[in-house]
């Protein structure tokens, strides 16, 4: 896909952080929106202030995407508005910091089914149209934390290793086909994330523009790349990992995240 002039582009987790500036991007660069997230309000309004501001066509559809009927449900809304989608990029996602045993077992068990269920699944029912059509593809958020065990995060950069190598193996398996799958791995970014995830504040250093993220995404996935990891500190330390053996990395990320 070369540009999202006229495009349609479903945009998960749009309420908010990177997924509000993938919308802001997207609005400018004249693509269509549909906009979800459990917040209705949010992103009804949203979608009302783009179609005015920016002249294009964009939609809300509020959905809870962790739970087991969210996506499907999300997929016959937007099928029954007869909405054809080019584009997903598959954003929503959360993160609990702290021992593994301190957080309840019901936030895991929503974690992974947003963070893995979710990207499974909308992926699985909007691939065939896009299959079909021979264009389109997926924008997946990942993390920094995807490339290896961060112990006090181990749920959460577990979820975010399943979306790398599910959208690197996807990127492969459907290659020449006439989509593209991109795999976004942010570092620290400001948004609503670390609330959420009560990380602590200090522990963060530098964190990247939600902005700058969604932009370098978006273009990341008009150039068919495969994984994009913003900023030279962030790749350095990804990379770096590479070469140590995955205990010795457990052992340094357990030193950064420890509570
Ligand atoms: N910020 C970082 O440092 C960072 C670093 C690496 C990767 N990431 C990843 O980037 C992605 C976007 O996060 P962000 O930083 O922009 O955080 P954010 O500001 O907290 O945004 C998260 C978005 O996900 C939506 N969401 C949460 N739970 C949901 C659910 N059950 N169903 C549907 N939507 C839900 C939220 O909307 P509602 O609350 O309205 O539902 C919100 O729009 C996530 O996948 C995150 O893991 C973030």
């Amino acid at each position: 896909m070369k540009r999202y002039r006229g495009k349609t582009v479903l945009i998960t987790g749009a309420s908010s952080g990177i997924g509000l500036e993938f919308a802001k991007s997207l609005a400018q660069s004249k693509a269509n929106l549909v906009l979800t997230a459990r917040s209705e309000q949010t992103i009804t309004e949203m979608a009302r202030m783009f179609q005015n501001e920016q002249n294009i066509k964009a939609h809300a559809f509020a959905a809870d995407l962790s739970t087991q009927s969210g996506p499907h449900a999300l997929f016959k809304k937007i099928t029954d508005a007869e909405i054809d989608v080019d584009v997903v990029i598959n954003n929503a996602g959360f993160g609990k910091w702290g021992a593994f045993e301190s957080v309840d077992c019901a936030t895991y068990e929503s974690m992974c089914m947003l963070n893995i269920n979710a990207v499974t699944v909308l992926t699985h029912l909007f691939l065939p149209q896009m299959l079909k059509k021979g264009s389109g593809g997926f924008l997946n958020v990942a993390s920094t934390a995807g490339f290896q065990p961060v112990p006090y995060f181990a749920t959460y950069s577990a979820t975010k290793s399943f979306v790398l190598s599910f959208s690197e193996a996807l990127a492969e398996e459907y290659r020449g086909r006439g989509i593209t799958v991109t795999c976004l791995c942010p570092g620290g970014t400001e948004s609503n994330f670390h609330n959420i995830s009560k990380m602590d504040r200090r522990k963060l250093s530098s964190l990247h523009s939600a902005d700058t993220v969604a932009k370098l995404g978006l273009q990341a996935f008009l150039s068919g790349k495969l994984t994009l990891i913003p900023g030279a500190r962030n790749y350095l330390l990804v990379n770096s990992s590479r070469f140590s053996p995955r205990s010795v990395v457990a052992k340094v990320t357990a030193m950064m995240f420890k509570p």
